[in-house]
C-alpha cells in the first residue's frame, strides 16, 4: 500500500492526531501487556495443528516469529503513523503469501491481539477518557490490517501475471518449435520425395523383368509396399507443412465416400474390420475440394479401423444435417481414448502408434478448417470414437471464395 492510500484510509475512518495522541498515551500500560498478548497470540497458534503447519521451520521459526510479533506490537504504540509505518508493514503480506497463510487469518489473528490489550486495558474501568483510547486503537489495529490485505492482493495479483506470463511464453516457444519442425519436415519430404520416386520406378522395373516364379518375387513386393507407406508419409507430411488451397467443385459425399471405402478395403487394418455404410440422403452434394475431402474422409475411417479390435465394425454415415451442411460420421468400438489422449489428438506429430506419424488428425482440421467446416470427436477410454464432420453444402458458406 502506497503512503497517499493509507493516507486516505485514515481520512476514511477520521483517524488523525487526536487519535495518536490517544494511543501514545496507552503506551505505557500497553507495553507492559505486550509480552502477554504475544503468548495469547501463540497461544491459539499452537492449539490449532492446522495452523501450525504453516511453520515448516519448527521452533526456530516460531521464536523468530515471537520476537518480529513483538516488535510489531511496540511500533503500535510508537505513536508515529506516517510513510515509514505503512512502509515497514507493507512486507508483512508478501510473507504471509510466502508461507501460504491464507488471508483470512488475519481477521482472526488481529482479533486475539485486539482482545489481549481491550481485556489488559479496560480492566473495570467505565471512563470516557479510556474508551476513546481504545477505540483509537481499535481503530489502528483495522488500518495495519487493511496493510496486510492490501500487500496480499498484491502478491496474489503478482502471482497471478508470473503464472499468465510464463503460460504465454511456453505457448511461444511451442509454437515456434512445432513452425520449425514444420519447415524442416516440409524440405526433408522435399527431399526424399524424387530419390524414392527413382527407387520405385527402378524395383518396378526389376518386378517387371522377374519370371512368375521367381522365388525373390515376395520379397520385391514387400520392398514396394514399403515404398508406398514411405511415399504417403511424404505426401503427408507435405501436406502439412503446405497445405494446398482448396478447389473446389459440387460433387455428392457419397460418392466420395464409396470410393474411399473401395480403395482401402485392401489395407490390413481394414482386413481386420468389418464396415457398415449409410450413404443417407441420395446425391447430396457438397461444395469442396473433392481430393482433400477424399484424404479427410480416407484418415479417419483408418483411424477408426486401427482403433477397432479384430471383426468389429466401422460405421461410416452421412446425414442431412439443416443449415446448409452436411454431416459425415465415422463411428468405432475400439479402444477410444483417454482424456489426455482426447485433448492431444489434433496436435501435429502427435501419436500413439508405433508406426504413426501423428499428423492425420491434424491435417483433417486443416482441411475442415479450409473449407469452413467443423470437425468434433467423442470418445472415451474403452468406450469406443466417433468424429463427425459437418461440411459447407454451397458456395457461399465456403472461406475460400
Ligand atoms: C495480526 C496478525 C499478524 C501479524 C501482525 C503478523 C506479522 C508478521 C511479520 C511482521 C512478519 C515478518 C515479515 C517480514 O519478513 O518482513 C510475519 C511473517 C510471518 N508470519 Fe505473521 N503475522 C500475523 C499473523 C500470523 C499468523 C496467524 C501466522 C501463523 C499461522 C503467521 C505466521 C508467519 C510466518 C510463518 C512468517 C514468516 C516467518 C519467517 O520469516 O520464516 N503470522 N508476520
Ligand atoms: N478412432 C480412434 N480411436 C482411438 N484413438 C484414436 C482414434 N483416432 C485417433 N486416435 C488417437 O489420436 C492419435 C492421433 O491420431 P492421428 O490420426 O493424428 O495420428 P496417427 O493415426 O497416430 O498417425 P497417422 O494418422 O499420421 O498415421 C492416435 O495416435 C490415437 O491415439
Ligand atoms: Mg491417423
Amino acid at each position: 500500500m502506497t503512503p497517499a492510500a493509507f493516507e486516505q484510509l485514515k481520512r476514511y475512518l477520521e483517524f488523525g492526531n487526536a487519535d495518536a495522541e490517544n494511543i501514545r498515551s496507552l503506551a505505557g500500560e500497553a507495553r507492559a501487556l505486550i509480552p502477554n498478548v504475544v503468548e495469547q497470540f501463540y497461544g491459539h497458534i499452537l492449539a490449532d495443528p492446522e495452523t501450525l503447519r504453516i511453520f515448516t521451520g519448527g521452533e526456530e521459526q516460531i521464536d523468530r516469529q515471537r520476537r518480529v510479533m513483538r516488535g510489531w506490537l511496540e511500533d503500535v504504540f510508537a505513536g508515529d503513523y506516517g510513510p515509514e509505518y505503512v512502509k515497514k508493514r507493507t512486507e508483512i503480506g508478501h510473507a504471509h503469501v510466502r508461507v501460504g497463510l491464507p488471508q483470512h487469518y488475519m481477521f482472526t489473528s488481529m482479533e486475539v491481539v485486539w482482545r489481549g490489550f481491550f481485556v489488559g486495558l479496560i480492566g473495570d474501568s467505565t471512563s470516557a477518557t479510556r474508551r476513546r483510547e481504545l477505540s483509537s486503537l481499535h481503530a489502528l489495529l483495522m488500518l495495519d490490517l487493511a496493510i496486510m490485505l492490501a500487500s496480499y492482493q498484491d502478491s496474489y495479483t503478482e502471482q497471478v501475471r508470473k503464472r499468465e506470463r510464463s503460460a504465454v511464453e511456453e505457448k511461444l516457444t511451442r509454437a515456434e518449435h512445432l513452425a520449425e519442425i514444420g519447415q524442416l519436415a516440409a524440405s526433408l519430404a522435399h527431399e526424399i520425395k524424387n530419390p524414392l520416386a527413382g527407387i520405385s520406378g527402378a524395383i518396378q522395373i526389376i518386378q517387371d523383368a522377374m519370371r512368375d516364379d521367381d522365388p525373390h518375387r515376395p520379397i520385391i513386393s514387400e520392398v514396394i509396399g514399403q515404398i508406398h507407406r514411405l511415399d504417403a508419409t511424404v505426401k503427408d507430411l507435405l501436406l502439412y507443412a503446405r497445405p494446398i488451397p482448396p478447389k473446389a467443385t459440387s460433387f455428392p459425399l457419397a460418392n466420395v465416400a464409396a470410393r474411399v471405402l473401395s480403395v482401402l478395403r485392401e489395407e490390413p487394418a481394414m482386413l481386420r474390420i468389418r464396415t457398415e455404410f449409410d450413404p443417407g440422403p441420395v446425391g447430396a452434394t457438397i461444395h469442396a475440394d473433392e481430393a482433400q475431402v477424399e484424404h479427410l474422409l480416407m484418415n479417419l475411417i483408418l483411424n477408426a479401423a486401427q482403433a477397432s479390435p479384430a471383426g468389429e465394425i466401422v460405421r461410416v454415415r452421412i446425414q442431412e444435417n439443416g443449415s446448409g451442411s452436411l454431416r459425415f460420421v465415422v463411428k468405432d468400438n475400439g479402444v477410444g481414448m483417454p482424456p489426455e489422449v482426447r485433448d492431444r489428438a489434433f496436435e501435429a506429430f502427435y501419436t500413439t502408434k508405433a508406426k504413426g506419424t501423428g499428423l492425420g488428425l491434424s491435417i483433417c482440421r486443416k482441411i475442415v478448417d479450409a473449407h469452413n467446416g467443423t470437425i468434433s470427436l467423442d470418445s472415451e477410454r474403452g468406450g469406443g470414437t466417433t468424429v463427425m464432420v459437418d461440411l459447407p453444402r454451397n458456395k457461399s458458406n465456403n472461406s475460400f471464395e
